[in-house]
């Protein structure tokens, strides 16, 4: 049978200050989204949170980019926004950039992830979602989990790897995409998703003529660039993803692997900032620190029959204690540098963040030289 794995996200309301999610807009959201269940809407829902963002993970039968299901998504944000609004909740209904939904969720604010694909026998699927940073962020862990030897060592020693897989970058500045081949093109990928402020991985695919149909993605990210949408900034797009494992794709270990390593991303405090990223289990996905760091979990199912079996929280493991002691060691040192650069962004990456108006202010009192 076919299924549609769908992660919709938006921040409706923070709990305090842009940390976490208040207890009873998951149980509003879980409350509709039950409802959905009995009216065959959707198949199951998981309901949780990463740091100020309420993640909304469904399954069903309607396809990606189902009015429908979206539909469902923007009424849940609505209703959540609603007790957001009740307890004065920090900027309650913020990436509801829209006043009534239009047919399709995308533009309108929330992130959004879908992929339909054929259910396997087995078929586990990992939700990964972060909280204080862009779609970029997913750049480095994607690649690793699908081109790098180093990261998956079932693409040298698995046959049904061996040929590799396809990337689906888009150019998020000009809206263009383009699809590569891995290994084949590996510097040539690099070098587009290196820049990961603007050239992003949106999904991979298997090769043609392998075990898994060509056509059906094994990977998925969220690309929704909130300031595009806005028109200013109303901070970063905090992106999700979807990943599916084993039989002929990366195994559990290796789709996580290469979080291993807290790499920079941008965002953090006010969007500005570069920081490590952190893989944290949903208890410890909270911004605290300097509004984070920013931070990353995985929740693990399998997927039966097009209902989710799960979650697994899976970072919440001993295994990533020394993974988020370096992440505070590199958090650390990167605040050390308060306001200089490289912490905080480059000008290029800050002209969508609130410094400009500061600027503006003082281009008056500049003088020729
Ligand atoms: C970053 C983020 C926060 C806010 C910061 C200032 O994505 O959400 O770091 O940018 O807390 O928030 P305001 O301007 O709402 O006071
Ligand atoms: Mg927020
Ligand atoms: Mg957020």
């Amino acid at each position: 049978m076919k299924v549609t794995f769908s992660i919709i996200k938006a921040d409706v309301g923070g709990w305090p200050g842009h940390s976490l999610v208040h207890p009873k807009l998951i149980e509003t959201a879980e409350k509709e989204l039950a409802k959905a269940v009995k009216d065959k809407v959707i198949k199951s829902f998981h309901v949780t949170h990463v740091g100020d963002d309420l993640e909304l993970i469904m399954t069903h039968t309607k396809g990606v980019d189902s009015k429908e299901i979206h539909k469902l998504a923007w009424r849940t944000f609505e209703k959540a926004t609603d007790v957001a609004k009740e307890l004065k909740l920090y900027g309650a209904g913020q990436d509801l950039l829209s006043d009534a939904f239009s047919g399709n969720i995308r533009g309108m604010g929330p992130g959004v992830a879908e992929m339909e694909f054929t259910e396997r026998k087995g078929e586990p699927v990992v939700a990964f979602m972060m909280d204080k940073t862009e779609p970029g962020a997913f750049n480095l862990p994607i690649y690793r989990m699908f081109a790098d030897p180093f990261n998956t060592p079932g693409l040298v020693i698995d046959p049904t790897m061996h040929s590799g897989f396809v990337f689906e970058i888009w150019d998020i500045m000009e809206h263009k995409k383009v699809l590569m081949n891995a290994p084949e093109e590996m510097y040539d990928i690099l070098a587009l998703i290196g820049a990961k402020s603007r050239f992003v991985i949106k999904r991979v695919f298997p090769k043609k003529g392998g075990k898994l149909p060509a056509d059906e993605p094994v990977a998925v990210i969220s690309t929704e660039k909130l300031y595009q949408i806005a028109g200013e900034y109303v901070g970063k797009d905090d992106p999700v993803a979807i990943v599916r494992a084993q039989s002929g794709l990366p195994a559990l270990g290796e789709v996580l692997e290469p979080w291993a390593f807290p790499h920079l991303v941008s965002g953090w405090m006010r969007g500005s900032h570069n920081g490590p990223i952190m893989p944290v289990g949903i208890k410890d996905a909270k911004c605290t620190r300097f509004d984070g760091p920013p931070r990353v979990a995985a929740l693990g199912f399998q997927v039966a029959n097009g209902e989710l079996v799960g979650p697994a929280d899976l970072f919440d493991d001993p295994a990533w204690d020394y993974t988020r002691e370096k992440a505070q060691y590199v958090a650390e040192y990167m605040r050390r540098h308060g306001p200089f650069e490289p912490h905080r962004l480059p000008l290029e990456d800050m002209e969508y963040t609130t410094l400009p108006n500061v600027m503006k202010n003082l281009s008056k009192r500049f003088k020729k030289l």
